[in-house]
C-alpha cells in the first residue's frame, strides 16, 4: 500500500465560492438570475435587460436601460480596427472560436490601463474603469464575432446597416443588441431581399442569448473567477473562460448535438445510436447535467424558441430525430436511471442552423450570451469581501507514490 488514502470523489463538488447571481436547484429545474424566474426574463424581458440585472443587481429604470445600451452600442458599431485586423492573419478556415479567443486575448495588448503585465492598473482599477471595460465586451463582441463570419464568406468589410436601417437600429430599441449583430451578416432575414431581419428572428435569438446569461460556477465561469483571482485583467480571463466553454462537454455541445443529428440522420437510426451510447460507443450530447438531475428549464424554452423560428424559416427535418431521440431516451432506464435529460445544448443549435450559422459558430453565439455572466461574476468577486479575492488554489489528494530514495540508472534493471 503507498499510503494511498480513501477519499469521497464528492470531494470534488465542494462549493468554491458564494455568490448573490445565479440560484439553481438541480433537483426542482430552478433557474433564477438575481432572484427573477428564467421563464419570466425569457418571456417579459431582452437580454440587454437581463446583463444589467446580473450586472447590477437589479432591474433598470427605463434611463438606466437606455444608458446602459447607448454605452455597450458604441462600443457595438466601432469599428475595432486593429483586432479586425488581428482576424485577417487567421485561416479563414479555423474553427471560429479560435478565431474569437484570439480575438479577445488580443483586446488586452489593446487595453494597457487593464493589464497589470502592462503596468496598467489590472484589475483593481476603479469601478468606472472596469465598468467600461465591461460595457467594451458586451458591445464589442458580437461585432468581432460577426467579423470571423464575414471574414470566411470572403467579404471583409461587415455590411454596414443602409441608411434606413440606421433608424431601425436605435439603441434604446429593447432587441437593437441582436438587430445590430445580424444586421452585419445580413441574416435573420424571413426572406431574401428583406431590408432587415425579421422580429420573430430578433426575438427567438435575443430570447436564447438571455437564457445562456449565466448559470452559476460552470465550468467556464469558474475559469473566469480563477483567472481573476491571479490579478490578470478582464480581457485575459474571459479569453480563457471562452477557451473552457469551447469543449465538447460544455459549451461545445451545442455544435456537436447538430453533428450528432445529422449523423443519425432519420427517426429509424434512433435505436441503433441508443444501444451504442449504452455501449459506451458514443455519448447523447445535449443530455447530461452535473447540476440538473431532473430536467433543464432552458432546454423547454430552447425548444419552444426553435418553434417560433421554424414558422418563419420552416421545421428542420432534424427537429423530428431531437424529439423523438428525447422522447426514446426518457423512456429508458439506462438514462432515467442515471438522471440523464436534455440540457439547453440539445435544441438551440436548431434555432441557430435555422438562422443560418454555420456549426462551427454556435458556441461563438454561447460566449455571446454567456459573456453577460462572467462580467457579473468578475465585478462581484472584485467588489466582494477580501478573502474571497484570494487567489483560487483548491488542494488535491495525493495518491501517487510515498518518499523514496533515488535509484541510479545503473541499478535501474
Ligand atoms: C453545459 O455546468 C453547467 O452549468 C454547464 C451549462 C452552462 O450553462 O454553463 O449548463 C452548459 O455545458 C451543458 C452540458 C453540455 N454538455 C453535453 O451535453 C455533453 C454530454 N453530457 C455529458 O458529457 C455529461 O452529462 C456532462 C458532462 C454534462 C455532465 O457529466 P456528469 O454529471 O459528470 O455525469 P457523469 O460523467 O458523472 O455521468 C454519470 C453517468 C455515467 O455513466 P456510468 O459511468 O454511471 O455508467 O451518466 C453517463 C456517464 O457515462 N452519462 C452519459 C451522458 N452524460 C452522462 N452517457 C451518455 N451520454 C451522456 N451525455
Amino acid at each position: 500500500t503507498l499510503g494511498l488514502m480513501s477519499y469521497d470523489p464528492g470531494y470534488m463538488n465542494t462549493a468554491v465560492c458564494t455568490s448573490r447571481i445565479t440560484f439553481i436547484d438541480g433537483e426542482k429545474g430552478i433557474l433564477r438570475y438575481r432572484g427573477y424566474p428564467i421563464e419570466q426574463l425569457a418571456s417579459k424581458s431582452s437580454f440587454m435587460e437581463t446583463a444589467f440585472l446580473l450586472l447590477y443587481g437589479e432591474l433598470p429604470s427605463e434611463a438606466q436601460l437606455k444608458h446602459f445600451c447607448a454605452r455597450v452600442y458604441h462600443h457595438q458599431t466601432a469599428l475595432h480596427a486593429d483586432i479586425v485586423a488581428l482576424l485577417q492573419t487567421i485561416r479563414h478556415d479555423a474553427h471560429c472560436m479560435t478565431s474569437v479567443i484570439s480575438a479577445l486575448a488580443a483586446m488586452s495588448a489593446l487595453h494597457p490601463e487593464a493589464n497589470p503585465a502592462l503596468e496598467g492598473q489590472g484589475v483593481y482599477s476603479s469601478r468606472k474603469t472596469r465598468e467600461s471595460q465591461m460595457f467594451t465586451l458586451l458591445g464589442a463582441f458580437p461585432t468581432l464575432a460577426a467579423h470571423v463570419l464575414l471574414r470566411r464568406s470572403g467579404s471583409s468589410v461587415p455590411c454596414l446597416p443602409a441608411p434606413s436601417l440606421a433608424t431601425l437600429l436605435d439603441p434604446a430599441r429593447p432587441r437593437a443588441y441582436v438587430e445590430h449583430f445580424l444586421v452585419l451578416l445580413g441574416l435573420g432575414k424571413a426572406r431574401p431581399g428583406e431590408e432587415g431581419p425579421d422580429p420573430r428572428v430578433v426575438r427567438a435569438l435575443d430570447a436564447i442569448l438571455l437564457a445562456h446569461a449565466d448559470h452559476e460556477l460552470n465550468c467556464s465561469t469558474a475559469a473566469v473567477r480563477h483567472l481573476t483571482s491571479s490579478g490578470v485583467d478582464v480581457y485575459t480571463a474571459v479569453a480563457g473562460a471562452t477557451g473552457a466553454l469551447y469543449g465538447p462537454l460544455h459549451g461545445g455541445a451545442t455544435e456537436a448535438v447538430l453533428r450528432m443529428l445529422q449523423q443519425i440522420g432519420t427517426e429509424e437510426r434512433i435505436p441503433a445510436f441508443l444501444e451504442a451510447v449504452k455501449a459506451k460507443e458514443a455519448k447523447l450530447m445535449g443530455f447530461g447535467h452535473r447540476v440538473y438531475k431532473n430536467y433543464d428549464p432552458r432546454a423547454v424554452l430552447v425548444r419552444e424558441v426553435a418553434y417560433e423560428v421554424f414558422q418563419v424559416y420552416g421545421a428542420d427535418p432534424l427537429i423530428h430525430v431531437a424529439t423523438a431521440l428525447e422522447t426514446a431516451a426518457r423512456s429508458d432506464d439506462y438514462f432515467v436511471s442515471r438522471k440523464l435529460y436534455p440540457n439547453i445544448d440539445f435544441y438551440s443549435g436548431l434555432v441557430y442552423k435555422a438562422i443560418g450559422f454555420p456549426l462551427d459558430f454556435f458556441p461563438v453565439l454561447f460566449t455571446m450570451g454567456r459573456m453577460a455572466g462572467w462580467l457579473a461574476h468578475w465585478e462581484e468577486l472584485l467588489m466582494g469581501p477580501e478573502e474571497e479575492k484570494k487567489i483560487v488554489r483548491p488542494r488535491q489528494i495525493y495518491l501517487g507514490p510515498a518518499e523514496r530514495a533515488f535509484l541510479p540508472i545503473e541499478a535501474r534493471g
